[in-house]
């Protein structure tokens, strides 16, 4: 493809205020506007800003040593993170590679799957399997599993060859299935695709349970993951879950396939881990692919001068305390129904909007030009990114995002408040967002 087929403009942010300081819900920029943090910034900030525990505790460990590096040192903070989350795992995922974001995150856990099988002498399994609207991160690997049309077009020709499945999507199924029915559909086309490919030739299957910047927090519909689980078992594909954005208690559970009642043999998280306070990630893996790993190589063959940076690990600890003491991930389960009524409510008089779905705290809305037939707004519009300027305007961050149909038309508005956000603040967030979607369309012509 030549560069003069690559879309203009797709990654220009224009102007952006300065950002000056924040508290809890609320961000300041320079001029002194206020905007109500819907979005966490792109699903981050989990306990909302400037908690002042979390910010003495990274205080605390820089005054006595930033990072001791892997080689070198473990320390408290490592040690400590390691047993909050195998504890909030549970089960048999008790093994991490600490890294400082979801790309590294997913970088790692590919690489992970890639060396169990090279550590059990199988190493035709070099392929992975993905699907199509997905986002797994920017770093080539990430990239290269990733669905997700326009972040990947100009890197087209240097990337791995990866099998890409169908986008599992109760309102968009796939054909011939329906909403009840699209989870077996797509469970049969993985199966279908591991035997075309001959399981010996296949390393893993990744997916996010709950789809996030690609498709607007589509869940797994129920029993997928769990046919995924038994797939990949009886082809000896290694089941990777991209955790980064749904995982660490946004959907309601700590883990978010756990809601599936499913383990993966590798998993991947990031944002919500240290909430944004400090950059940290991991690829979590669990006994099975740690055995073949540690028995014959000692440790994975990866990591980065960064990994397990002591600072980041001691944001993680503080963020995952207070996460833990004060019950927010069960509060985002009990909260879920809330955040939806009020999102349906706030936006029950717009005709365009198709879908309002999602989990705990990680909930879209679909915008649509025909809510009969599904019909999406022309992408050439760009409707989620004028969505994502008035809501600024209008003192409201969110997360729009476009492509969700088929990787250039679709309109989708994401919703993840911080854990602790207020019943006021989650009226507020519901009514910004109503109000900037009515804009736009007016603006538009398509009220
Ligand atoms: C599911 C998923 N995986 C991986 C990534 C990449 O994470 P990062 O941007 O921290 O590298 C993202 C980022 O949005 C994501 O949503």
């Amino acid at each position: 493809m030549s560069s003069a087929a690559l879309p203009k403009h797709i990654h220009s942010t224009g102007d952006l205020p300065k950002v000056a300081w924040a508290k809890g819900s609320y961000v300041y920029d320079a001029d002194g506007k206020q905007y109500i943090d819907g979005s966490g910034g792109p699903a981050v900030y989990c306990i909302g800003h400037s908690d002042p525990e979390v910010n003495a505790a990274i205080k605390d460990q820089l005054d006595r040593i930033a990072h001791g590096y892997r080689y070198n040192f473990t320390s408290d903070a490592l040690e400590e993170l390691t047993e909050i989350i195998r504890r909030r795992c549970g089960g048999t995922l008790r093994h991490m590679v600490y890294v400082t974001g979801g790309s590294e995150a997913v970088e790692s856990c590919l690489k992970l799957a890639l060396q169990y099988h090279a550590a059990r002498g199988e190493m035709s399994r070099r392929r992975f399997i993905a699907r199509e609207r997905s986002w797994h991160g920017n770093t080539l690997g990430a990239l290269s599993v990733s669905g997700f049309l326009e972040r990947k077009r100009a890197f087209e020709g240097s990337l791995l060859e990866v099998s890409r499945l169908s986008p599992v999507n109760a309102y968009r199924p796939v054909a011939g299935a329906t909403a009840e029915t699209v989870g077996e559909a797509c469970a049969r086309e993985l199966e279908h695709e591991i035997l075309r490919l001959g399981p010996e030739n296949v390393c893993a299957f990744i997916f996010e349970p709950v789809v996030g910047a690609a498709g607007g927090c589509v869940p797994a519909p129920p029993g997928y993951a769990r046919r995924v689980r038994d797939i990949c078992d009886r082809h000896g594909v290694i089941m990777i879950s991209d955790e980064v954005m749904c995982g660490a208690g946004r959907t309601g559970a700590w883990r978010a396939l756990e809601r599936d009642g499913v383990e993966p043999d590798v998993m991947s998280v990031a944002k919500g881990l240290a909430a944004g306070y400090l950059p940290l990630g991991a690829a979590i893996y669990n006994d099975k692919v740690a055995e073949a790993i540690h028995g014959l190589h000692g440790a994975p063959m990866t990591g980065h001068t960064f990994t397990g940076h002591t600072a980041c690990c001691a944001a993680g600890v503080a963020v995952q305390k207070i996460v833990e003491r004060d019950r927010l991930v069960e509060r985002v389960h009990a909260m879920e129904g809330r955040l939806h009524a009020l999102l349906s409510a706030a936006t029950q008089d717009i005709e365009a909007v198709g879908d309002i779905r999602g989990r705990g705290f990680f909930q879209a809305i679909e915008l649509v030009a025909d809510r009969e037939t599904r019909r999406p707004f022309d992408g050439e519009r760009k409707l989620f990114m004028k969505v994502r300027q008035q809501a600024f305007a209008n003192g409201l961050i969110c997360y729009p995002v476009g492509g969700n149909v088929d990787g250039v038309n679709g309109d989708v508005v994401i919703i993840a408040p911080p854990y602790n956000v207020t019943e006021g603040e989650l009226e507020e967030i519901a009514d910004k967002t109503a109000a900037s979607i009515r804009q736009v369309l007016a603006a538009e012509g398509l009220a």
